[in-house]
């Protein structure tokens, strides 16, 4: 079986994917982490955001990875663990420019596609439902306004321990700048699929997200 969740930056996606993931015993897959993890290659490697030839190469020699390490998931690029690496609002800066290129777009997609046939998964990202699983059995897309969003963004970061500078309104508008280029790019631009279930999560509690997809899972069965 294959969900697809969809939507702009810092809208629940990865919260909500994980919990349905989990309830359903079902592999949570981040997409984003992948294009985050070609983000810092290029970065680790001193190579420009463009460079597509020489972010390819760093990919096949370092190998990305998502692995579930008790019950989390992990990044990995060869044996390093760069999970939190990823997060940084410097990699959340240009991983757009790195995700608008066609070989990179590629070449993740067809892991992602790799990955969907191999088992039940629940994806999120920007063009699951469009590009990606196009066949997929639910197909989501969450928004919810941009404030809430950042929000969101900066709790995040306390969480994870991410020290920032940015005030909330900065992080708004990194956010509103970074929906706006994945909306605009040539290449599978994030967009809702016409036979996606749009979810307005503003003022939803997660619970409250995770059961409204529950059950539009349940009733595609
Ligand atoms: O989901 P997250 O915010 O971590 O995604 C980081 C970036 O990766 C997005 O802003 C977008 O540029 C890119 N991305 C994408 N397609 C996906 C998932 C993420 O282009 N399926």
């Amino acid at each position: 079986m294959q969900i697809a969740i969809d939507g702009p930056a810092s809208a629940g996606k990865s919260t909500v994917a994980k919990i349905i993931a989990q309830k359903l015993n079902f592999t949570y897959i981040d997409t984003g982490a992948m294009y985050r993890a070609s983000t810092w290659l290029a970065r680790e490697h001193k190579l420009s955001y463009s460079d597509e030839k020489g972010i390819l190469a760093a990919i096949d020699k370092e190998k990305i990875e998502l692995k579930n390490e008790n019950g989390q998931q992990k990044v990995f690029a060869g044996d390093k663990d760069i999970s939190q690496d990823i997060r940084t609002p410097d990699i959340s800066a240009h991983v757009s420019q790195v995700s608008a290129l066609a070989g990179i777009r590629a070449k993740m997609v067809s892991l992602q596609r790799q990955m969907a046939g191999q088992m039940n998964v629940v994806m999120d990202g920007r063009d699951i439902g469009t590009t990606v699983l196009p066949a997929a059995d639910v197909k989501i897309f969450l928004v919810a306004s941009a404030h809430s969003r950042a929000q969101r963004r900066m709790l995040d970061f306390k969480e994870r321990g991410i020290k920032t500078n940015q005030s909330l309104e900065e992080i708004e508008q990194d956010i509103a700048e970074r929906d706006y280029k994945d909306s605009h790019r040539k290449i599978s631009p994030l967009k809702k699929a016409l036979d996606a279930i749009e979810i307005d999560t503003t003022s939803m509690t997660i619970d409250q997200v995770v059961n409204a997809i529950l059950s539009e899972i349940k009733k595609s069965q």
